[in-house]
């Protein structure tokens, strides 16, 4: 968590008001209640950021893409009886989601499993601590943090790796509601189009105004477009190896470009897995538009390939 020129101004505001009130507390104590403040603050809009474009509190029923955030709360909660237990489990869930950690299971039916959004272990952390102490359906905070404007993170424009995260997360997003939206309204036969990343423009505001492209590129490329180059598959190799053996996948930046691992879950089977996974309408869709596909047999929580953004003119 990073603490802003106006976090600084807040907190020392803070320290202000209750040094005027004449509080005999010592002024470490102050400044350590403040700060806490001022991050719960900043946690409360990366929650909102992170996960309330998919855990939407008000979308409507028609519209929705996932179970609200605080409907997810109640079950994790009524399943596993404290806050210590739910808070361990979300966190599990969320970094590597899969069916048998699954406790909703109607929605998993529903809307299909959650991607794996790949979040910082410890940025997710304060998310999960958040979610479990404070009342986040409440109407306060909600006319407080979900207020619908815009919540892009500051990112200081010359911190790629910041930067690079942010424009493959947020790209990630729209491929996932878009996929999902899809599988669900048409089957997965006509899904296919929604793989696609040229069908999506960089809405991002950060990626545009940095000129910033993003692609996708695998060793087992489905689309002849997206081959990666030799140096990629290495890289593509190493994050293979890393997974293997359960370790982090930390991103790559090496000179304008940065790389971000692309991990599948058991919602990629359908058209990237083997057997009956993908169904025959599907093998006849992809036999028709990529006859030189490689990129079936996978399996849950293989590296399907990498996310490349460059960052055009700004970078050297
Ligand atoms: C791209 C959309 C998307 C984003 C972003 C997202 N989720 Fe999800 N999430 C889903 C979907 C869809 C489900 C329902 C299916 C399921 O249970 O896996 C879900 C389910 C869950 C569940 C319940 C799983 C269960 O046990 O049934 C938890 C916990 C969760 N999300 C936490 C989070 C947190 C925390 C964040 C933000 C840090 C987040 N999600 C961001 C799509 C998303
Ligand atoms: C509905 C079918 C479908 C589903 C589900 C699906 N994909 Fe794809 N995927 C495709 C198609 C079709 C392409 C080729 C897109 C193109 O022409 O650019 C593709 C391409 C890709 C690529 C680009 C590299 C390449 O091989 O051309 C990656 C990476 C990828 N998919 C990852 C995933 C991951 C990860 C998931 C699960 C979260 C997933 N896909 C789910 C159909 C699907």
């Amino acid at each position: 968590m990073h603490v802003t020129k106006n976090a600084k101004l807040s907190t020392y505001h803070c320290i202000m008001k209750l040094h005027k009130s004449l509080i005999a507390i010592s002024s470490v104590l102050i400044l350590a209640s403040c700060e806490t403040a001022e991050i719960s603050h900043e946690t409360a809009k990366s929650l909102v950021y992170n996960c309330y474009s998919c855990h939407s509190p008000n979308a409507s029923e028609a519209s929705r893409i996932a179970p609200s955030m605080a409907e997810v709360k109640t079950a994790y909660l009524a399943k596993y009886g404290s806050k210590k237990a739910a808070n361990n489990a979300m966190n599990a869930f969320v970094n590597s989601p899969s069916s048998e950690k699954v406790v909703m299971g109607e929605a998993m039916e529903r809307f299909g499993i959650m991607p794996n959004m790949q979040y910082e272990k410890t940025d997710l952390q304060h998310i999960v601590n958040y979610i479990f102490s404070n009342q986040i359906d409440s109407r306060e905070w909600l006319s407080q943090y979900n207020s619908g404007a815009s919540s892009e993170p500051k990112i200081d424009k010359s911190d790629y790796s910041k930067l690079g995260r942010h424009i493959v997360m947020s790209t990630k997003k729209i491929l996932g509601k878009n996929l999902k939206g899809a599988i669900k309204s048409q089957g997965t036969e006509y899904a296919l189009d929604f793989c696609n990343t040229r069908a999506i423009s960089l809405t991002d505001s950060m990626g545009v105004v940095l000129d910033a492209t993003i692609t996708r590129v695998s060793d087992r490329n489905r689309n002849p477009d997206n081959a990666a180059s030799p140096e990629e598959v290495d890289f593509i190799e190493m994050y293979s190896t890393l997974i293997a053996s359960n370790r982090d996948l930390s991103p790559i930046l090496k000179g304008g470009t940065f790389y971000m691992p692309i991990v599948t879950n058991e919602m990629c089977l359908q058209c990237h897995g083997s057997g009956d996974e993908v169904s025959n309408g599907v093998r006849t869709g992809l036999d028709k538009l990529y006859p030189e596909d490689l990129a079936l047999g996978y399996g849950v929580n293989e590296i399907r390939g990498i996310w490349r953004v460059d960052f055009g003119t700004y970078a050297n």
